[in-house]
């Protein structure tokens, strides 16, 4: 498939994935990079994102599911604008990580793969995302905000309900990822 073909991609991200197919020796190569680009622009992988990205590879959607299901940042249904991911894996579960999980369960009113009704967010635990030093760790899209107390998930929330469009009462917790720290194990 190239982008002068019928896509649900935008034309931008049909002519990346052109490009990207193009530049691996094995296609498969792109699969990972693919499906990260496309949810960041459909929202999920839904069946439709998920055809086309197998089409475009060349692979089963069988396959392009196998390799998605293993990866936690890769959902298959629709997420809030913002989507918080509370690391409860070794390390951030011995330094509290259950405890932030149940202070963002009790301030949003959702569980584990809920969605606020107002769609600014949604919330799932997860493993390891890889701050393990700053543990407990969690990331909201990209940003990440570690070495956490539950006091400071209000904050947090208030700070993206703020650039969603909501106001609140002006005290903002933005991400480590503003401040050059990146994460790693
Ligand atoms: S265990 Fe939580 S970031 Fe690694």
């Amino acid at each position: 498939m190239s982008s002068e073909t019928m896509s649900i991609f935008s034309p931008r991200l049909a002519a990346r994935f052109d490009a990207l197919v193009a530049k691996y020796p094995v296609k498969r190569s792109a699969l990972v990079p693919m499906l990260l680009y496309a949810q960041d622009e459909i929202g999920y992988l839904s069946d439709a994102v998920i055809a086309e990205v197998a089409e475009r590879i060349g692979i089963t959607e069988l396959d392009v599911r196998n390799v998605a299901t293993y990866y936690s940042m890769l959902r298959f249904k629709p997420a809030g604008k913002y989507n918080i991911q509370v690391c409860t894996n070794i390390s951030c579960m011995l330094r509290g990580g259950y405890d932030i999980l149940d202070r963002f369960q009790k301030e949003l009113g959702v569980g584990h793969k809920g969605i606020t009704s107002d769609g600014v967010f949604s919330l799932e635990e997860v493993e390891c995302i890889g701050a393990c030093c700053w543990a407990p760790a969690i990331q909201v899209n990209y940003d990440f905000h570690d070495e956490l107390k539950p006091e400071l998930v209000p904050g947090i929330l208030e700070g993206y309900r703020a650039k969603a469009g909501f106001p609140g009462d002006g005290s903002t917790s933005l991400g480590r990822k503003a401040e050059g720290k990146a994460p790693h194990a």
